[in-house]
């Protein structure tokens, strides 16, 4: 499941692209585009990279409203959603929401940066406005959530603007292996903006891509085994997967709690942490939160030092085979080229770096991935069938027809917007035929196995090289803290060279790899050190500055110089 994203099989045709019902929302002809602004153009920042910061100065001296700024990125998705197919539904009321918050700011009523900013949710995040729900399916979407994620709550608490649903594979990946990844029935097929036709990855694609874009300030992703660090490398974006217990994921249709976690998408590493900061926290209704070990949320923001590597020691992993596709790895020399290249800028931002070479005392590496998959697939089939069933059970008795995995399963097949004959949903099918006990001992010991397996790896190789954290590859951090729960902070580091060859995947709808696809440099440490993780990927990011360095092939052209030009 999930990172699952890297191999399709089927054949792709063109889908019906769910249609945004905002006609009455498009702005007349825009005319606002950086290279309308003339000389003031040097003063106007675009939202292709305008930092929250930034956005709440702007809102705060009056240079800009929250209803210029969410008619911007209406404007923005609208613009380019037919070519990438990021943002599944657009929330009716944003425009409604800033004109109250600009009414409450203009009262002296604004606290806090977050204050004012549009923010798109994966469409697995319930939503209890007119929006729908459905992680992707048309099925499970019938009405309006009755529940909403607790994150969702503290982010609009924080006067932040929920403006969309973004695309994400369906289910986040755990309906069937042969689902090309970043495709749902209700968004279509997601791509990346670097190359065209690129893989976004999955399975929070189309946050990162929207984060890319800037098609919001930043969007929210959810990451079971790679969903948020697979797609913060390959949309050259900022991705944090908390340690699972950080954030809350009540509200959130799971795959399985186990490992699930919910964590921001954002260009750069202080927006990231921006809106952490008021995800981060304990949650009663999940109580996975209730075993954070801080007193009080942690941090993030206050945690950002450009001094933040000064004379930590960093254990630089490098594998020899992609544990994604450990048959063939295309392009590692021109991967391990960039990779190689990031030393210079972790050294510069003054850490210590000590090669570890990634080895078990005592399990050769090729079994451990092979029992850490064999171990994950015993506790998340269950997992999927209690956690659907228990988001499904939200659905009101007389709304729809899906009140059970077997008629969410009868509604995949007879719903041609879900094509049956094409994407597979065995993953369903296996969930609600089986009969296994999540709390069964062979399941408990599964999980024990699995996240035994990796957190040993990552907590041996970090005691035994005395090291602060491990910098590797975004595609093996993602491996070895998905069962384990470990947090993982993803920054740009680059692109394929270009010499890298071209790979599709085996429909030959996306582009697995290329010249020109970003790639990027994963921090990874033992439970909890979030916040420590967070303070090194900041000072890195600040001495390398990845991120401006590639352009999307295509962009908005909706801008603030149109807003801003004749302030
Ligand atoms: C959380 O609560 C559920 C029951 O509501 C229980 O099965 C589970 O073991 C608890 N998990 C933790 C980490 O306490
Ligand atoms: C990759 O680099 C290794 C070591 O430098 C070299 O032996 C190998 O031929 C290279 N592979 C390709 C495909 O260029
Ligand atoms: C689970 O992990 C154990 C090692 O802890 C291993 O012996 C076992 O084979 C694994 N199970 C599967 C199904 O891979
Ligand atoms: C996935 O597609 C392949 C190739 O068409 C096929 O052999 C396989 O049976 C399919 N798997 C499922 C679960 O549908
Ligand atoms: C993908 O494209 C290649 C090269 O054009 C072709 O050989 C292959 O048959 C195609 N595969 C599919 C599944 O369409």
């Amino acid at each position: 499941m999930v990172a699952s994203t890297i191999t399709k099989i089927m054949a792709f045709r063109p889908v019906s692209t769910v249609l945004l019902a905002l006609t009455s929302m498009i702005r007349q002809p825009v005319t606002g585009s950086l290279a309308d602004a003339g000389s003031d153009s040097d003063h106007v920042p675009s939202l292709l990279d305008t930092s929250i910061t930034e956005l709440a100065m702007l809102l705060d001296t009056g240079r800009l409203t929250s209803h210029d700024l969410t008619q911007l990125y209406i404007d923005r998705i609208v613009e380019v959603n037919d070519e990438f197919h990021a943002v599944i539904e657009i929330n009716p009321c944003a425009l409604a929401i800033a004109t109250e918050l600009d009414r409450q700011r203009a009262a002296g009523l604004a606290k806090g940066h977050l204050f004012g900013i549009p923010i798109l949710v994966k469409d697995n995040y319930g939503t209890t406005d007119s929006m729908l729900t459905g992680a992707g399916s048309v099925c499970l979407a019938p009405a309006p959530a009755t529940v909403e994620a607790t994150v969702v709550t503290r982010l609009r608490n924080a006067g932040a603007i929920i403006l969309g649903k973004t695309n994400a594979d369906e289910f986040s990946g755990a309906r069937g292996i042969n689902v090309t990844g970043g495709w749902s029935a209700r968004g279509g097929q997601t791509f990346g903006a670097y190359v065209e036709h690129q893989s976004p990855c999955g399975s929070s694609g189309g946050s990162g891509v929207a984060a890319s874009l800037g098609l919001a300030a930043a969007a929210l992703g959810t990451e079971t085994a790679g969903s948020i660090t697979c797609p913060a490398a390959y949309n050259n974006v900022v991705g944090i997967k908390p340690t699972v217990g950080t954030t809350s994921r009540y509200g959130v249709v799971p795959v399985t709690l186990r490992q699930d976690t919910t964590g921001p998408l954002a260009p750069n590493i202080a927006d990231a942490a921006l809106i952490l900061d008021v995800m981060a926290g304990v949650d009663p209704l999940d109580n996975y939160t209730l075993a954070q070990p801080w007193d009080g949320p942690p941090s993030f923001m206050a945690a950002l030092h450009t001094s933040a590597l000064h004379g930590k020691r960093l254990g630089v992993v490098w594998l020899d085979f992609n544990p994604l596709s450990p048959s063939d790895w295309v392009n590692k020399n021109e991967t391990k080229t960039v990779f190689d290249a990031s030393r210079q800028y972790l050294e510069a931002a003054g850490a210590v770096l000590v090669d570890v070479p990634l080895s078990s005392s005592s399990v050769p590496l090729g079994s451990l991935i092979s029992w850490v998959r064999g171990n994950m697939s015993i506790y998340e089939t269950p997992d999927l069938r209690d956690g659907l069933q228990a988001y499904i059970d939200t659905i009101p008795a007389d709304i729809g027809t899906v009140h059970s995995l077997e008629t969410l399963i009868g509604c995949i097949e007879s719903d041609p917007r879900e094509r049956a004959t094409t994407y597979s949903y065995e993953s369903l099918v296996a969930a609600a035929e089986s009969d296994v006990s999540a709390g069964s001992e062979e399941v408990w010991e599964a999980h024990l196995a699995a996240s035994g397996l990796t957190r040993s790896l990552v907590v041996e190789l970090i005691e035994d090289n005395d090291v602060d954290a491990l910098v590797l590859l975004s595609d093996l951090a993602l491996v070895l803290g998905a069962a384990a729960g470990l947090p993982i902070v993803t920054v740009p580091m680059g692109s394929l060279g270009a010499d890298s060859q071209t790979e599709w995947d085996s429909t030959n709808t996306t582009i697995q790899s290329a010249p020109g696809i970003p790639l990027g440099l994963s921090f990874l440490g033992d439970r909890w050190s979030d916040v420590e993780l967070v303070s090194y990927g900041y000072a890195y990011e600040q001495v390398s500055q990845k991120r401006s360095l590639l352009k999307p092939y295509l962009q908005p052209r909706s801008d603030l110089a149109s807003v801003l030009g004749h302030a």
